[in-house]
């Protein structure tokens, strides 16, 4: 849906792959390289102009593979280089870009260079690399402050001489030092290896993490929780990340075409994302604030203006996710009641209740979750901008709320007993078959059990239906591609509780989020998300439409 002058990525749909989820070509249970290969018909029948792919390098999957042992390799368990070069070359070759996961803030306690640290004496080059405090108190057996990391615990661990390195995240990823040089240059040589074997673009994990001010004293817990991200943050979002990106940018502008790059950040970000989004910087930036609109017409509103004017702001393209795997399904998500009053933290915190209930509590509202999971896919897809697709929301596949403890992965599940269960359940493998052994993932198991009613979603079931919801997104994508125009949207009349805008090119997209039909705006129907009875718009239901009088 671009014009076609401007950069393919600033409206591209993007499809996010799990590596270890999508599909499994040996019968190990992992998902793996050679399994995407065997599915580029599939992605190129959906009609996505760009896969991103979660992390695929060596690691001990401390968290999934966001802790990475060694960013120029491919895990043996997902296939080799070779592999990778050939899929870069089977989906290029299907006009399909290709974006990877980089995961600057941490490496895996695993990495040779956090070995080396490990073994080297305190205030050595190698240390310095990595972030390493002296503990406190008199034997410096206490962690230097108070602080709390992203999956709970200390972000201090000692390493047995009287000194702890530091880390956001579990500990296993301990946490670079980007004011270290060389740790500066090896990314860029990271950056460089991918570019040069055909990589489009970058998906920068935790983007906002990079430069740090851990001078002391240290603030307490306490304060940290209680500041903005920014500039005097110690951690988060510091004016030292534009510098960084700088030099990213210099090595993105150095190839034809240059390659891209999407920051990812969460949405207290927002009022200072424009920066990471510009040309100078990464290019373009998450806006995850719609995922915690609900299904509301005008919060949903609110937050398509407000990304609007951040991505404007920036020069960048907008961006919008439903789905992604750190998050539960959007299917789900919109079959849960919505929180009163509504916030993000409200919808963030009762998924993670409903999830500590396995899902029993409140009971999903499974053909309403999906219903309105459709509406509102369809209206991203009509916005300007790139829409990122979390593998098998085409499907319409719903969390799996109910995976036993013994087959979790998920470190936020181990650090936090009893609270919070984790992200596993958006990560178990896709069903591609009704039945067999992982329905169609694989010849053998899933690494993550598939629960019965998975047979219902797969691949294979929707294929046939032209109302299924493989089906849509397949139409969807089709006719946005044909619908090309510049990155504009004017909002239209429409009755309470309706949303309507046109986009140039003449078409308009109305979404009835009301629980009543609304009559039919005038129009030829392009597609809908769901049916449509005569004369009026159901419930629920987004259509797009061209009209003789659209823009
Ligand atoms: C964000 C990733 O999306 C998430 O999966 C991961 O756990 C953290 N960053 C840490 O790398
Ligand atoms: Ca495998």
């Amino acid at each position: 849906m671009s014009d076609s002058s401007a950069p393919w990525w600033r409206q591209a749909v993007v499809y996010q792959i799990y590596p270890r989820s999508f599909a499994d070509s040996n019968g190990d249970g992992i998902g793996d390289l050679r399994g995407i290969l065997s599915r580029i018909d599939y992605l190129k029948s959906l009609g996505v102009d760009a896969v991103w792919l979660s992390p695929f390098y060596p690691s001990a999957l401390a968290d999934g593979g966001y802790d990475v042992d060694d960013y120029r390799d491919v895990d043996p368990k997902i296939g080799t280089l070779d592999d990778f070069d050939d899929l870069v070359a089977a989906l290029h070759a299907a006009g399909i870009r290709l974006y990877i996961d980089i995961v600057p803030n941490h490496s895996s306690n695993r990495h040779v260079w956090f070995q080396q640290a490990l073994a080297a004496a305190p205030g050595s080059p190698e240390r310095d690399r990595y972030i390493f405090r002296q503990g406190a108190g008199p034997d410096h057996a206490a962690p230097p402050n108070d602080w709390i990391a992203a999956f709970g615990g200390s972000v201090w661990e000692p390493v047995g001489d009287g000194w702890f390195y530091f880390h956001l995240f579990a500990p296993e990823q301990p946490d670079w030092n980007w004011d270290n040089p060389e740790v500066r240059e090896e990314f860029l040589t990271t950056l460089r290896f991918w570019s040069d074997r055909g990589v489009d673009g970058f998906r920068v994990d935790v983007a906002f993490g990079l430069a740090k001010d851990l001078s002391e004293p240290f603030l307490t817990q306490e304060q940290v929780k209680a500041m903005l991200p920014g500039a005097n943050h110690p951690y988060f979002d510091r004016d030292g990340v534009d510098e960084i990106y700088r030099g990213w940018r210099e090595v993105f502008n150095s190839y034809d075409p240059p390659r891209v790059a999407v920051a990812e950040l969460w949405r207290e970000y927002s009022s200072r994302k424009a920066r990471y989004a510009t040309m100078e910087s990464l290019g373009q930036a998450f806006f995850f604030d719609i995922m915690f609109a609900g299904f509301d017409a005008g919060r949903v509103r609110k937050v398509v203006e407000d990304v609007l004017g951040w991505a404007a702001e920036s020069g960048s393209s907008s961006t919008w996710v439903l789905s992604n795997h750190d998050i539960v399904r959007h299917a789900s998500r919109l079959g849960l009641p919505d929180p009163e009053p509504h916030d993000a933290e409200a919808v963030v915190d009762d998924c993670r209740r409903w999830l500590l209930s396995r899902g029993a509590e409140p009971v999903e509202d499974v053909a309403g979750g999906l219903r309105r999971a459709r509406a509102l896919t369809m209206l991203l897809l009509a916005l300007p901008g790139s829409t990122y697709l979390y593998q098998g929301e085409e499907l319409g596949l719903r969390e799996v709320a109910d995976l036993p403890d013994s087959a979790r992965q998920d470190p936020t599940f181990f650090l936090n007993t009893g609270y919070d269960v984790g992200r596993d359940g958006c990560r178990v493998p896709l069903p591609w078959t009704s039945d067999g052994p992982s329905f169609g993932f694989g010849t053998g198991p899933a690494h993550l059990p598939q629960p019965a009613w998975f047979a219902d979603y797969s691949v294979q079931g929707q294929e046939t239906d032209p109302a299924s919801t493989l089906n849509l997104y397949r139409a969807a994508l089709r006719l946005r591609r044909g619908l090309e125009g510049p990155e504009e949207l004017e909002w239209l009349d429409a009755p309470t509780g309706v949303l309507r805008f046109a986009r140039p090119g003449g078409w308009h997209c109305v979404t009835n989020f009301t629980g009543r039909p609304v009559e039919m705006p005038d129009g030829q129907v392009l597609v809908a998300s769901g049916p449509l009875s005569d004369g009026s718009l159901p419930g629920e239901t987004t259509v797009w439409l061209r009209t003789e009088d659209a823009r």
